[in-house]
């Protein structure tokens, strides 16, 4: 049987008396696109948050690879290759497209005037970042030294998915990619989940989009009242279906429940 890549048990989150997660479970297998879907509130980013180390659990467990882990910070969660792109999008505005990139793991330069004076490597940096969006196909950024402030909303999310997607990261998480972006920009977040599906990455995909949902998403993980409702597949349940689950209409026993990919080796 594969291991899922993340797993949460249980996992609980209060507010003072606002109960974000109220004992959710979550599995996300390696290669796959895992869409988490639920009511406004119901504890979808809270819920990624723990994983991302932006949150401490109250209680609960986490595993990474097989291995329980605490977060205490999103560095953490980083340095063990897990990218989010939070749904408040955090770049800084003022600096440009390769800088966006490289933020909070800056490249010196090599030799003294790297490690004395503490210099920069903008080329090699700028290089990289160009390099690193051809790669991804991301051509709608052709100029990397652009201040990201004056990109358009899905030029500013294809640069934090981008660089969620740069440094090796194994699992990447997204907080609503495509909540400010036309049909366009949209279709190419969707591609570029897909494009790093194919080179093996895991990826969570938070969205109120169904259309979106059911085209890109392995499996859906349907939150609802802080906990995990089911998990179920575009290829076993309908958009309507999806909706009941989160409204509390329909209820899905276990065994018509997808909790790991179909077709994963016993
Ligand atoms: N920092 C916080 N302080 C207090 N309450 C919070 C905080 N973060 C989340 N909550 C509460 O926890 C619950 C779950 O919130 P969460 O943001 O996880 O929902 P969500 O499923 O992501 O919703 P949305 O679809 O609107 O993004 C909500 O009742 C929310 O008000
Ligand atoms: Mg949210």
């Amino acid at each position: 049987m594969t291991e899922p890549i993340v797993k949460g048990r249980n996992l609980v989150k209060r507010f003072g008396s606002v109960v974000g997660l109220n004992h959710a479970d979550f599995d996300l297998y390696p290669g796959e696109v895992l869409a988490v879907i639920g009511d406004n509130g119901a504890g979808k980013s809270t819920l990624i948050k723990c994983f991302a180390g932006a949150h401490t659990p109250d209680e609960g467990e986490m595993w990474l690879q097989g291995e329980q882990v605490e977060f205490r910070s999103t560095h953490e969660a980083r340095e063990r290759g897990v990218e989010t792109v939070f749904q408040t999008l955090a770049v800084a505005p003022a600096l440009d497209v390769a800088a966006n990139l490289y933020l909070g793991r800056e490249e010196r330069k090599s030799g003294p005037l790297g490690s004395i004076l503490r210099m920069l490597d903008k080329k090699g940096m700028r290089q990289r970042s160009s390099d690193h969006l051809q790669n991804l196909g991301i051509s709608t950024l052709q100029n990397i030294t652009q201040a990201v402030e004056t990109l358009s909303g899905g030029q500013r999310q294809a640069v934090s998915v981008a660089r969620a997607a740069a440094f090796g990261s194994q699992v990447i998480i997204l907080d609503e990619p495509t909540a400010a972006l036309g049909v366009r920009e949209s279709a190419k977040v969707l591609n570029l989940i897909q494009d790093l599906r194919g080179r093996g990455i895991s990826v969570i995909l938070i969205s109120h989009n169904m259309p979106q949902v059911f085209e890109v998403a392995d499996r859906i993980h349907v939150q609802r009242l802080g906990h995990r409702a089911a998990v179920v597949t575009p290829q076993t349940h309908s958009m309507n279906d999806a909706v009941a689950i989160m409204t509390g209409a329909l209820q899905v026993p276990e065994n018509e429940q997808t909790l790991a990919p179909l077709g994963s080796p016993a």
